[in-house]
Formats: structure tokens, C-alpha cells, sequence
């Protein structure tokens, strides 16, 4: 519960400290073990440094400033022909579950970060597939930018009783 309330999205990084590989790599077991629809694992994970790529990333995303300080981004795909359930669009609850998953763990590490949204914004999923050429059957969902926080951000408990329908008993 501690990562869970402490995870917020921090938008400004300090340039000056990098994500080790190690960093990394945990972040992405993290999301190699959410779960997956009919553990289908269908999940492609691109990761990026070069600011050569964010900058790129910035003409095609109108809300991802984050990544003019950012030292490392992960894009979360799909390859929807992975999928163990082709009928469905199970892919994007998989990736969904990757990121969160990714994110806490991102937090556990003291690492800050941010989720980009990608699906299912056209010109999103059209500039991020362009940029990495990234074949016909992979999606990309969103983005996990990490970092070192600027500033801290506050704990946060979100609670609300009235969103919560319990079944008379
Ligand atoms: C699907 C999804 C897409 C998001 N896309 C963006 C984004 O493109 N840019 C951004 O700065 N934040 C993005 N966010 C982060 C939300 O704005 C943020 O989670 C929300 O304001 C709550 O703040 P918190 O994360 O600090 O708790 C996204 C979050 C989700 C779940």
C-alpha cells in the first residue's frame, strides 16, 4: 500500500541522475508479471534514452513535456497477434496492467514516473509506430517515463465511500 499511495506522476526530472539497467530491468519484471488475459503475455516493451527519440516523441504527443528532463522512457505495446484470444480487444487491459504494475515498482525503487497515454489516440499510435517503425501488428498503449523527481509529491488516498456499491447482506 506504501508504493501503491506514494506512486504520483512527476512531470520535471533531475537531469543529472540516470536509471541504472538494473533500475530498469525491475521495472520491466514488474510488468512481466501482471496478468494477462488467458496469459496470452502478448506485451512488447521498447525502451528508449536518446533525447533525439523524446524529441521526436514530443511533436507526435501534445502532453508529454516530461520527457524534456526524463532520463529513460518505455514504450508498452502489444503484439495483438500474441494474443491468446484473437476475438478480443483483451490487449489493451494487458498493457494496462503492465504499466501499473511498472509504475509501483518504479515507486518501490524511488524512482519517479509517469504514465503517457498512447491508445487510442490516432495520431498518438500513428507518430509513436512511425517513429520506432514498429511492425503492423504491434500497438503501442502507452508510455512509462522514469526518473529521478525534481520535487517530491505527496502521498495520496483517494477513498471515496460513495463509489463503493456494496450487495445488502
Ligand atoms: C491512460 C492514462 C493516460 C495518461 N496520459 C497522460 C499523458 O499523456 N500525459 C501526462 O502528463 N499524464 C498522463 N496521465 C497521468 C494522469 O494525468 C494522472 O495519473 C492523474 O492526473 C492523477 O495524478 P497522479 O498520477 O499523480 O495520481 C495518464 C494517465 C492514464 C491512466
Amino acid at each position: 500500500m506504501e508504493a501503491i499511495f506514494k506512486r504520483r506522476s512527476i512531470r520535471k526530472y533531475n537531469k543529472d541522475i540516470d536509471v541504472t539497467k538494473e533500475q530498469i530491468e525491475k521495472v520491466l519484471r514488474a510488468g512481466m508479471a501482471a496478468p494477462s488475459a488467458g496469459d496470452g503475455r502478448e506485451w512488447e516493451f521498447v525502451v528508449f534514452r536518446s533525447q533525439e527519440i523524446k524529441d521526436e516523441i514530443m511533436k507526435v504527443h501534445d502532453h508529454s513535456k516530461a520527457l524534456e528532463t526524463a532520463p529513460v522512457g518505455i514504450v508498452v505495446c502489444a503484439d495483438i497477434k500474441k494474443q491468446a484470444y484473437k476475438e478480443y480487444d483483451w490487449w489493451i487491459q494487458d498493457c494496462a496492467a503492465a504499466i501499473e504494475n511498472m509504475l509501483i515498482e518504479a515507486t518501490f525503487l524511488g524512482l519517479g514516473s509517469l504514465w503517457l497515454g498512447i491508445h487510442s489516440r490516432a495520431e498518438r499510435v500513428e507518430g509513436i509506430k512511425g517513429i520506432f517503425g514498429l511492425p503492423e501488428s504491434v500497438m503501442p498503449v502507452g508510455i512509462v517515463v522514469l526518473g529521478t523527481p525534481e520535487k517530491e509529491r505527496r502521498s495520496i488516498d483517494r477513498y471515496m465511500e460513495d463509489r463503493v456499491h456494496f450487495e445488502k447482506f
